[in-house]
């Protein structure tokens, strides 16, 4: 192996052209594909930037051609060449380089590499574990690059936007007190407090509303984020915040804020101009028409309610339902009559993942009439009325769901993005922005027996609402609102309240009493009290903007070291044993067994 020496790069790889014809330049990077033709030896040189394709020539340079030979995927190249054009009909219009390839005159092996445990050269499909355990060699692959670049980018056009419109950059601890964001906090011990505990930030909500109480007006922070949930797809253990806060405002300064950075967001990371105001949609409509709080507005199938048209139909499982207080909602999937009895019957299946008991269908004939095994149960003005409800035409297929509303926003929710996807309705290239307001400030938990935050204890209810906090608390309606692009949430936040008094009042009415605010919230009660000006914020999702953005289908994919579903690193191996002295040392006594 050999030294870089004295050679100094001179180009990256994607930057030479017919223009640099007969320069002399010195290139460095990774071996991509090594092709042998007739004597002649090509190799796709890698970097970060692209690809150079470098020749090894047996006949102006024999001995430089033979230490070629021993070449391997992934070693690190020096080489000192010529660019030359290529031949006729050798051009790859593919790559930036693909008019140009470099005569080597001089090789260096800076160093050697295993073997790759998978391909980097094609976009082949590659255990996901595999690639987290390498994940050194996996980012090497260009599209995973891509990725990363987006991801700076996407960051310093937020950070410029912000910084253009006063906010300031502040850090906040990462170790600290639990916050209420809902989730379960990672804890850390500390050694120098026996017995006592940091939490890990879910998110610097009690900081950025002190940094407002202290005066700093507008502040942001690209900032990590820790909770201990289930993980999913667009979930992480530790995942990215860009965070905010601001004085002064209410929630239509927020909508401008949100929609300017968004702006810029794609803007600058994807060259495309999204039209401003969003759409706003409210929980409640939001729930009534797409079953979800986070809708996916790229295509319609939205739910009808036919409750009121079936009260007294002669259907007993949709006349029983009704009766108990619930619902029978319906989905129209145009066109869709061709479905076969297996594709209904995987369909029931799949709604029946989401709690429902049954799945019913009506197709629509050419003639009209409807092809259904409740068909019978119904009068001929019943079935007209839904029709009409429905706008029903021949070729449809209709479903019906009908349970606790619950249970039939649940399962219509899931269906209708079963049949977007079967239906092919939806293009990564579409971005659909949507806000969805006015949001229950608390919502009812059966198991603590007890109202909790839908949002989190510090957010504002609305101001008319205010009184229903003693007398009916579930109806009160609150001041956050989320962002959600394509189904899925990837902002939120809400005008906070900054008076104690209505702190307290909606402590009491989580069942918060004054001992326990006081103890885990004395700070920011004092601080409510010590001058806090009105204000509010909200955090994006920097993991989900990038998935969406990046066209990816999980979030691990645009995060260089992320976790697995087990909240694992295949690489370092992490979360890990520790000794036994290190327990001691934080005064923790494992009564756990031993594990592998
Ligand atoms: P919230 O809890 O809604 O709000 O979080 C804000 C945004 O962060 C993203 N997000 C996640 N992304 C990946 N993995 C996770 N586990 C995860 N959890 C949340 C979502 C979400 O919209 N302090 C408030 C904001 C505020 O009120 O200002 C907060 O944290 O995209
Ligand atoms: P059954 O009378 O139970 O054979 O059901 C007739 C049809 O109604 C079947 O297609 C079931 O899937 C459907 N069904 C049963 N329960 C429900 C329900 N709660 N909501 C919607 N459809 C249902």
């Amino acid at each position: 192996m050999e030294s870089m020496g004295d050679l100094k790069r001179t180009h990256y790889l994607n930057q030479l052209t017919k223009a640099d014809e007969g320069r002399e330049v010195i290139l460095m990077g990774w071996v991509l594909r090594r092709r042998d033709h007739g004597g002649v030896i090509f190799i796709d040189l890698r970097d970060r930037y692209g690809l150079t394709q470098v020749v090894f020539n047996p006949e102006t340079n024999p001995e430089v051609h033979a230490k070629a030979h021993g070449l391997r995927s992934e070693w690190v190249l020096a080489v000192r060449g010529t660019v030359a054009v290529r031949p006729e009909g050798m051009t790859n219009t593919k790559m930036s380089t693909g008019e140009i390839e470099v005569m080597v005159d001089e090789l260096r092996i800076l160093n050697q590499s295993r073997t790759p445990p998978f391909p980097l050269d094609e976009e082949v499909e590659v255990n996901e574990n595999l690639r987290l355990k390498y994940r050194y060699m996996d980012l090497r692959r260009p599209e995973m690059t891509k990725n990363l670049v987006i991801r700076h980018k996407a960051c310093q056009a937020m950070r410029s936007f912000l910084h253009a419109k006063d906010f300031l950059e502040i850090e906040t601890p990462v170790l600290t007190r639990s916050t209420p964001e809902g989730a379960r906090d990672y804890l850390v011990p500390s050694r120098v407090n026996p017995g006592r505990f940091y939490a890990l930030p879910q998110s610097p909500q009690l900081f950025k509303q002190l940094l407002m109480i202290a005066g700093m007006d507008r502040y942001y922070q690209i900032v990590r984020c820790f909770r201990d949930e289930d993980l999913r797809a667009d979930r992480q253990p530790e995942f990215t915040q860009i965070d905010m806060e601001l004085s002064f405002v209410n929630e239509e300064d927020m909508y401008e804020i949100g929609e300017g950075m968004m702006k810029a967001l794609f803007s600058e990371t994807m060259g495309r101009e999204i039209k401003t105001p969003f759409p706003r949609i409210t929980y409640a409509e939001a729930i009534n028409r797409y079953g979800t709080d986070r809708p996916d507005t790229r295509f319609g199938l939205e739910l009808t309610d036919l409750t009121a048209t079936v009260e007294n139909c002669g259907f007993k499982v949709f006349r029983t339902v009704v009766k108990k207080g619930g619902m029978v909602k319906s989905i129209n999937a145009r066109g869709c009559a061709t479905f076969s009895r297996k594709d209904l019957d995987v369909l029931t299946e799949y709604v029946a993942d989401f709690g429902a008991r049954g799945l019913a269908w009506v197709k629509v004939k050419e003639d009209g009439e409807w092809q259904s095994p409740i068909t019978k149960f119904f009068t001929d003005e019943e079935r007209k009325a839904m029709a009409a409800k429905l706008d029903a035409n021949p070729g449809d297929l209709l479903f019906f769901v009908a349970d606790r509303p619950q249970v039939v926003h649940a399962a219509l929710a899931e269906l209708r993005l079963e049949l977007a996807r079967r239906l092919d309705l939806t293009s990564k290239d579409d971005f659909d922005l949507v806000w969805v307001t006015d949001f229950p400030l608390l919502e009812y938990d059966h198991e603590q027996k007890r109202h909790t935050a839908v949002h989190h204890p510090f957010t504002a209810p609305r101001e008319e609402d205010i009184d229903l906090l003693e007398s009916d608390p579930g109806q009160a309606l609150s001041r956050a609102y989320d962002l959600v692009l394509n189904g899925i949430e990837i902002g939120g936040g809400s005008i906070r309240i900054h008076q104690k008094p209505l702190q307290d009042k909606v402590f009491r009415a989580l069942g918060i009493d004054d001992d326990e605010a006081g103890d885990k919230f004395s700070f920011l009660l004092e601080a409510l009290e010590s001058g806090a000006p009105p204000h509010g914020g909200m955090a994006f999702g920097l993991d989900r903007l990038m998935m969406l953005l990046s066209g990816r289908d999980s979030i691990r994919d645009v995060i260089a070291f992320p976790k697995t579903q087990k909240a694992s690193c295949p690489m370092t191996e992490a979360p890990s044993k520790v000794s036994r002295r290190q327990l001691t040392e934080l005064s923790l006594k494992p009564d756990w067994k031993e594990q592998g």
